[in-house]
């Protein structure tokens, strides 16, 4: 069985001082579930964030990394770095990054064998963007950014990994894929990982929709069977709407 996951990206937003705010705001609503919560702020709001969570049911990631474990690599921060802190997951590959700062698969597939390393547990990202959607290419893009990012890894490095599913054209616009549509690539992802990695392994992935998810569109995307999560944007911005995605089995 594969425990659901709901991450918040808070993307570049959040001063240490709102963030703190957030935080203090977002504890008390969060309910006892069998689910993991994790929220990932700036790096400058990490260490805030890091304190006021610890013995809590939060965890704490980075939103990008750099592959090294140190050096001269002015304005990187590194997976020993990220270890150090007490992180436990970073996101890698996101379409922000891939869309404006030159991440490729090829920088995704070092990241995520240098946080693996170091057992943080990425959160791989991948998706298509409109103009792929509508050429009917979305699964061939997928499936190379998930065979190119996720590239020499073993089966059992693989099943650490968390997987989220971002169509571009979803993401900020208030667009979201329907619940099936969501379902029909994530599922197809699986079958990817299932290639490549092995049923068993493959099995235990868990792969997240992101893309406007909000309160009152959780339990159809959580409903489906190959969707164990959401990695989201804005709604985890407002404490009152994170928390309601993360205890949407209380709802
Ligand atoms: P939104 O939830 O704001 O659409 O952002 C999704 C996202 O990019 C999460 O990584």
């Amino acid at each position: 069985m594969r425990r659901p996951f709901i991450a918040g990206n808070w993307k570049m937003y959040k001063t240490p001082a709102e963030a703190k705010t957030l935080i203090s705001q977002l504890l008390p609503l969060l309910k006892k579930a069998d689910i993991d919560v994790a929220v990932c702020p700036p790096f400058t709001s990490l260490e805030t964030v890091l304190k006021l969570t610890a013995d809590t049911v939060l965890r704490v990631g980075a939103q990008d990394v750099f592959w090294e474990e140190e050096g001269a690599y002015t304005g990187e921060i590194s997976p020993v770095m990220l270890f150090d802190m007490g992180c436990t997951y970073c996101i890698v590959g996101h379409s922000e990054r891939r869309q404006y700062f030159g991440e490729t698969d090829t920088s995704v597939n070092k990241k995520v064998k240098a946080l693996l390393k170091q057992k943080l547990i990425p959160i791989v990202c991948v998706g298509e963007t409109l103009a792929q959607r509508e050429e009917g290419i979305t699964k061939e893009v997928c499936r190379l950014q998930i065979e190119q990012g996720l590239a020499g890894l073993k089966p059992e490095e693989a099943a650490r990994l968390v997987i989220a599913y971002e169509p571009v054209w979803a993401i900020g616009t208030g667009k979201t894929a329907s619940a099936g549509d969501a379902q029909e690539v994530i599922g197809y992802i699986r079958e990817v990982l299932a290639a490549r990695f092995g049923k068993e392994s493959a099995g235990q992935i868990r792969i997240l929709y992101g893309g406007s998810v909000k309160p009152d569109n959780i339990q159809e995307l959580m409903a489906e069977p190959d969707i164990d999560g959401a990695l989201v944007g804005g709604a985890s911005l407002k404490a009152k709407d994170f928390a309601e995605i993360v205890n949407y089995k209380n709802s």
